[in-house]
C-alpha cells in the first residue's frame, strides 16, 4: 500500500465521517423538540465534550496507528475484559450510527423523490410513531441492506473519492451558510432557548451524534504518510472545521424556519424550500445524500472490521469473521450489520437510535480517556506522536463531560445498553475468555503488545480490500 494522505487529505476523511445525519437531520428535529433556536448551544457543548475526548484520542491514534485498534489498545491497557467492552460496545455503536445515517439520507432522498412526483406510500415513509400512518421506513431499510451489498461486493471506495465527495458535502454546507444567511428573520431567533437551558443541554445528548466520527480516521493510518504526527492533527482539525460550520448552519437553520414549523425528516431543504427556495432546497438534499453516504460506508466498513478482530482474536466465533476467498472481505459481519441496521432504521424514530449510538460512543470515550490517563503514569516513556495537553485534567474533563451528557439519556436507552452490555458479559463468561486462551496462546494482549505496536515508526502496511483490526 503506498502511503500518499497528507495532512489535508487525512482532514477531509476526518470531516468526511464527520459532517453527515447530525447537522442535515438531527439538528432540525433538536431544534423542534427539546431547544428552539439554542440547538446552536447543543451543538457548542457537545463539541466540547467531543474535544475534550479528541484529545486523548489523539493521543492513542498518535501512539497506535492502526484501523480499529480501540479495542486492542484498552485491553492492553485496562485488560481483556475492558477491551471486550469496548469493542462489543463499538460493535452496536458503529451498525447503530449506519442506521442513523440511513434514516437521515432516506428523508432527503424522500423529498427528492417528491420533488420528482415520486410518492412513496404513508405507511412506507418513517417508523412508527413519526408520523400519522407511518408503519416502517422502507428507504432507509433499502439504503442499509444496499450498502452492506455493495461492501460485501468487495466496493472500497478510494481517499481520493471521499475527498470529492467531502467537498462536495463542504460545498454544500457553505452554500446554505452563505444564500441562508440572506434569507434569516431576526424574529425566528426569538425567543432563543424557549426551553430553556436544560432544553439545550438535552439536546446536547442527541446532537453529540453529530460531533464524532475521528475516531474513524484510525482507518486511514496504513495510507498516510507519518500517520503518527497527521493523525492527531487532523482528528483535531477536522473537528474544530465541522464546528464553525455546524455553528453558523445552525443559526441559518433556526433563522430562516421558525423552530416550531422546521421539518426533522429533510429539516434544512425543508427550511429553504419554505422561503421560496426550492431549487436550491432540492440541490441541498442532494448534497445531503451525497454527504451522508459517505458516512454510512466508512462505520460499515469499520463494524466489519472490528467484527473481524474480536473473531481473529476468539472473542467472538472465527465463523462471522471469515473472509470471503475472492472479495477479501468480512462478508458475513458485513451482512449481519446490514441486516442489523436496517432493522433499527426501518422500525426506530431517528432520535431513538441517534441516543444509543451515543450512549455507546459516550461510554467508548470514557474508557479511552481513562486508557490514556492510565497509560502515562504506567509507561511514561511510550512513543508518542501527540500528548494530551493539560494531564489529566483534560481527560478527567472528558469523562465528566462524558457522564454528564449521558444522564441526560431517556431510561430507554440506558436499557438498551445495559441489555446489549449484559449480553456481552455472557458471551465472553461463556465463550471468549476460554476462546481466545486458544486462539492467543499466552493470554491475551498486555503491554507489552503496545510496545511491540509502537516500537515501528510506520504501521505495517496491508493488502488493499484486506480487513484491518
Ligand atoms: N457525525 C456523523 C454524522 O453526523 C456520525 O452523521
Amino acid at each position: 500500500m503506498v502511503r500518499t494522505l497528507g495532512l489535508t487529505q487525512l482532514t477531509m476523511i476526518g470531516i468526511g465521517a464527520i459532517i453527515g445525519a447530525g447537522i442535515f437531520s438531527l439538528a432540525a428535529a433538536v431544534a423542534r423538540d427539546v431547544a428552539g433556536p439554542a440547538v446552536l448551544i447543543s451543538f457548542l457543548v457537545a463539541g466540547a465534550a467531543s474535544l475534550c475526548a479528541a484529545f486523548a484520542y489523539a493521543e492513542f491514534a498518535g501512539m497506535v496507528p492502526k484501523a480499529g485498534s480501540s479495542y486492542t489498545y484498552c485491553a492492553a491497557v485496562l485488560g481483556e475484559i475492558v477491551g471486550w467492552i469496548v469493542g462489543w460496545d463499538l460493535l452496536l455503536e458503529y451498525t447503530a450510527i449506519v442506521a442513523v445515517v440511513a434514516i437521515g439520507m432516506s428523508g432527503y432522498l424522500g423529498f427528492l423523490l417528491d420533488a420528482v412526483g415520486i410518492h412513496l406510500p404513508t405507511w412506507a415513509l418513517g417508523a412508527p410513531g413519526t408520523g400519522p400512518g407511518h408503519r416502517i421506513d422502507l428507504l432507509a431499510i433499502v439504503i442499509c441492506l444496499g450498502v452492506a451489498w455493495l461492501l460485501t461486493r468487495g466496493t472500497r471506495t478510494s481517499a481520493r473519492v471521499e475527498t470529492v465527495l467531502t467537498i462536495v458535502k463542504i460545498a454544500i454546507v457553505l452554500l446554505v451558510i452563505v444564500v441562508g444567511f440572506t434569507k434569516v428573520d431576526a424574529g425566528n431567533l426569538t425567543p432563543f432557548a424557549p426551553f430553556g437551558l436544560g432544553g439545550a443541554f438535552t439536546g446536547a445528548a442527541t446532537v453529540f451524534f453529530a460531533v464524532f466520527g475521528y475516531d474513524a480516521l484510525s482507518t486511514a493510518a496504513e495510507e498516510s504518510v507519518e500517520a503518527r504526527r497527521k493523525l492527531p492533527k487532523a482528528m483535531m482539525l477536522s473537528l474544530a472545521i465541522s464546528m464553525v460550520l455546524y455553528v453558523l448552519a445552525c443559526i441559518v437553520l433556526t433563522g430562516i424556519q421558525h423552530y416550531t414549523e422546521l421539518n426533522p425528516s429533510s429539516g434544512i431543504s425543508s427550511a429553504f424550500a419554505s422561503v421560496g427556495l426550492s431549487g436550491l432546497a432540492n440541490v441541498i438534499a442532494i448534497g445531503a445524500v451525497i454527504g451522508i453516504v459517505t458516512v454510512t460506508f466508512s462505520f460499515m466498513m469499520g463494524a466489519s472490521r472490528l467484527w473481524y478482530a474480536l473473531s481473529r482474536d476468539g472473542l467472538m466465533p472465527a465463523w462471522f469473521g471469515a473472509i470471503h476467498p475472492k472479495r477479501r472481505v468480512p462478508h458475513r459481519a458485513t451482512w449481519v450489520i446490514g441486516v442489523v441496521s436496517a432493522v433499527l432504521a426501518g422500525v426506530l424514530p431517528i432520535n431513538a437510535v441517534a441516543e444509543l449510538t451515543n450512549i455507546g460512543v459516550l461510554l467508548a470515550f470514557m474508557i479511552v480517556s481513562a486508557a490514556v490517563l492510565v497509560l502515562r503514569y504506567r509507561k511514561p516513556d511510550l512513543k508518542r506522536g501527540f500528548r494530551c495537553p493539560g494531564m489529566p485534567v483534560v481527560p478527567v474533563l472528558g469523562m465528566v463531560f462524558s457522564l454528564w451528557l449521558m444522564s441526560f439519556l431517556t431510561w430507554e436507552t440506558w436499557v438498551r445498553l445495559g441489555c446489549w452490555l449484559l449480553a456481552g458479559l455472557a458471551l465472553y463468561a461463556f465463550y471468549g475468555y476460554r476462546r481466545t486462551r486458544q486462539v492467543m496462546p499466552g493470554g491475551s494482549v498486555d503491554l507489552d503488545t503496545l510496545d511491540d505496536m509502537t516500537d515501528s515508526d510506520e504501521p505495517e502496511p496491508r493488502p488493499a480490500h484486506a480487513p484491518v483490526p
